[in-house]
Order: structure tokens, then sequence, then C-alpha cells
């Protein structure tokens, strides 16, 4: 038996898988995000171990048995997030998340010195966690000199879980630290922004052992062994192992709070200049590149906050059958963007607003948006010689087939439903366990899902939907401007 945890953004999920790759059961723990001020967005690391411990009690009620076999776990997680440490490993203050952009003067200032891009193969975005240290020193620096250890969100839950601090290489890949195609830290780019090695976890690939499960845990959850924690990965790479989009050629689009399309690479093909994130995979000697946009089910939730309907009922009232264009123009831009336009300070908008629209239409051109951002990450991953045939669809969002039919016609590519399971960061996870426990061949345990339906883009609405596309477009330039 092998679990998967996975960190996420709006709650821990937890599953349990058997040798067979089947899985036995799982149990989820909501989280919430603070925003103090506009751009900020933070969690207290202490909520992601309660989460997670509720979530491990609860499988131990269901599956004692299950459970006292389990051989390795490991760990998916949220990337970016600066959790900051002092010497005796408390936690400094709340973790600055992955769609935390207050540190965008510092990412651009960091961004300017060459070897960033050079070493890193990536923009320094905002949202990445070098920047987030710098802010940290500027404004907090009180904080900062008692600074002995940063830890992404899912490496706190693992200092936790096995006593050790210990990252991987692909969530390492979003630190702006890691020289990504040597795969080790820089101490080049730790010193251009006052950070040092000793701060910085031990790194692992995500199928390597990086611990021992702590008895005390192993004995609370009935487990007979202490299990070993494998490595892990960031959540876009985790997903990637759980739907075997681990060789060039594949990809995947997940619409989580955030949305990205993924590309899995043989090589390491870096392209800062498209805004494209170039990171090492889960897997030893294979990279991925990822368009990533911060909004995504989460400008879904955030309209239907506004109208106090839940989401799942926005998009089932759109039907099965795709639309024409709503005719209105939604900027998913509420917490900035990072690809392709790394824009910390732009904001959403709807335009072209009439009397007869109505809350559809309004639900529609949320979707419509979300889905012209991703197009917009199908562009520079283009311009990174990186050409897609198929997707797979993943995340929250892919329920909506309404939504997957409008992704396919917009990006005019086919989009792969898998068959029903649970193939995202928590099943991967659950995989490099399997690999790490066992000594796996990754590419024969990390194979693609079984496909319950493929959607083909809708031909008679293409045509409409690329218009629409080019005033979405149109627009970005006209809001910067203002
Ligand atoms: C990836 C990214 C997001 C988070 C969301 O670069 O920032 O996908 O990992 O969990």
């Amino acid at each position: 038996m092998y679990i998967g945890i996975d960190i996420g953004t709006s709650g821990v999920k937890t599953l349990l898988m058997n040798e067979q790759q089947t899985i036995i059961g799982s149990a989820h723990a909501g989280l919430s995000v603070t925003r103090l001020h506009s751009g900020w967005s933070e969690q207290h690391p202490a909520d992601w171990i309660s989460a997670t411990q509720t979530t491990l009690d609860t499988l131990a009620q269901q599956f004692p048995a299950a459970m006292a076999a389990v051989r390795g776990l490991s760990l998916s997680g949220q990337m970016h997030g600066a959790t900051l440490l002092d010497k005796d490993h408390q936690v400094l203050r709340p973790c600055l998340l992955w769609n935390d952009t207050r540190s965008h003067l510092e990412a651009a200032a960091l961004d300017a010195n060459p070897l960033f891009r050079q070493m890193s193969g990536n923009i320094v975005f905002p949202g990445f966690t070098a920047p987030k240290l710098l802010w940290v020193k500027h404004h907090e620096p009180a904080i900062f000199d008692q600074v002995a250890q940063v830890l992404l969100p899912k490496d706190y839950v693992r200092l936790w879980l096995t006593g050790e601090t210990v990252s991987d290489m692909s969530d390492a890949s979003g630190t702006s630290w890691l020289d990504v195609a040597g795969r080790c830290w820089s101490d080049e780019l730790l010193a251009a922004s006052s950070m040092q090695r000793s701060q910085m976890p031990r790194l692992v690939e995500g199928t390597e052992n990086s611990g021992a499960l702590r008895t005390v845990l192993a004995k609370r959850w009935g487990m007979q062994q202490s299990p070993l924690v494998a490595g892990g990965a960031g959540d876009n790479a985790a997903s990637a192992c759980g739907m075997g989009v681990v060789q060039a050629g594949s990809a995947f689009v997940s619409l989580g709070t955030s949305g990205v399309l993924f590309a899995a690479n043989a090589t390491y093909l870096p392209n800062p200049g498209s805004a494209v994130h170039a990171f090492c995979h889960a897997i030893p000697d294979t990279w991925h590149q990822m368009g990533v946009i911060l909004s995504a089910t989460d400008a879904l939730n955030w309209y239907a906050g506004i109208t106090a309907i839940p989401a799942a009922a926005l998009t089932a009232a759109l039907g099965e059958h795709l639309s024409a264009p709503s005719g209105i123009t939604f900027l998913p831009y509420l917490s900035g963007e990072r690809t392709p336009h790394n824009d910390a300070t732009i904001r959403g908008a709807f335009i072209g607003l009439e009397h007869q629209h109505t809350r559809q239409h309004l639900t529609q051109a949320v979707l419509e948006g979300v889905a012209f951002a991703i197009r917009d990450n199908l562009g520079a991953l283009n311009a990174a010689g990186t050409n897609l045939q198929r997707l797979t669809a993943v995340g929250g969002g892919s329920k909506s087939h309404y939504w997957l039919r409008l992704i396919a016609t917009v990006l005019n590519l086919p989009v792969d439903i898998p068959a029903d399971g649970d193939f995202g960061g928590a099943f991967g996870a659950a995989r490099l366990a399997l690999i790490a426990a066992n000594n796996a061949d990754p590419l024969s345990v990390c194979q693609p899902p079984p496909i319950k339906q493929s959607i083909a883009p809708q031909s008679a609405l293409t045509v409409a939907y690329e218009d629409a596309y080019q005033r979405y477009r149109a627009v970005y330039p006209l809001l910067k401007q203002r």
C-alpha cells in the first residue's frame, strides 16, 4: 500500500493506493487563503499539518487493514511558497503563496540580472520563492535575519512527517535558486538574492527516498513498519506522473485554482522569452515545460461567490453543448498574470455588457476568458519549440464538459477525459512512493489512464471563437495603459 498526499491551495487530499495502483480510498480537508492586501496571498503552515493529519486519521479509521500495510508515502504540493523557519524549525510568519505577487519589484530586480534566466532557465516571476525572500528582507528585516531554513509547502509537511529538511528537483525548480540543467542548488543564484546554501533543504529526485515516517506517526495511523517518504513533486509534475505525462509528446491541461498547460520533455528546453516555465520533472533525467495562468477555477469560484451560486450549478446551467461565444470579453487576471504577460499589477475585466446579457452569458464569459488565457499559453509553448497533438484534462474544472469542449475548440486540439478515477497530484505522489519503495522503473509505473471520452474541437464554431480570442487579445494592451 502507498499513500499520496497533495497539499493544494484549497485543501489537502490524501489517497491510499495498493500494489496494483488501485485506489482504495481518499480523504480531503479544506484550507483557506488569507488576502490581507491586493496581491497578497498567505496560509499558515500549521493549517497544512492539521489538514494532513485529519485526512490520515480519517483513512486510518476507514481502512485500518490497508493502513497497516503501507510501505511508502509521498507528497505533491502547491509550488513556490516561502515557508520561513528559524534555527529551531519554528515558523517565522505565514507562508507567502505561489499566487502572492507582492514581491513584483524584487522579482523584476532579480530578473534584470541575466544570471537568473541563464542558470534557472526561467523568468524570476513574482510568485517564485527568491523574490519573496528579498521582499521579507526589505519589509520585515527582523524576520529575515532569523531565517535559518526556507521550505516549500509540501516540504514543510515532510519535515513534520520525517523530521528531515528535503526537497525534490521539480518543486525546487520554481524557487529561482536551482540550476535546472544541473539539478542542484546554484550558489551564485543564492548569493545574488542574499541567501546561502545552508538555508536550503537537501535535494533528492522525486522517485528517491527522502527519509522514514516518524515512529510516533506510523503508530498513530496503525502502520506495521515505518514506511519511507519519497521525494515527491510540485503539484504539476506530480499530476503529470498521475496522468502518465512523462515522455516527450504527451501533455495535459489542468483546471485547478491555477490553470496549467504542461508538456513533458526529454531534455531541458528553456525559453524564458515566452514566459514558459522550464522545470525538472519528478523523474530523473527528465524535464518539462508549462505555461501557468494564476486564476482558472479561482476565477469561476470568485464569480460563484459574487452570484452566491455554487460553481458546479453555474456550469451545469450552460448545458452540455457548446454555444456560440457569449459576446462578453472576460480577462481572468484577478491576481495579475504569469504566462504570457508576467504582469503582477494587471487586473481583470468584463467588457461588452448589454441589457440582454444574463447570468448564463457571464458564466460563459468567465469560462471563455480562462480558455483564451490557456490559448495564450499554447502560443508560449509553441514559441518554445513544443507542438502539441492532443491534451488530457485534469483538475476540478475538468468536471465541466462544457469547459472542455470550449478549450478543445479554442485550442483546436482534441481533449481526452480519463476514465472515472483520480489521476491528479495525490495519485502521482502515491506512484512516486511505489517507485521509491520498489526501485521500480518510473516509465512502467507512470502509464497514462484509460480514456473515457475524447472531445474534438467543434469546427462549426472555430471561426467565431477565433474572432472572440482576437478581441480578448486586443484588450490586454488597453488595460495596461490605464
Ligand atoms: C505553478 C504554480 C501553480 C501552483 C498551484 O508554477 O504556481 O500551478 O503550483 O498549486
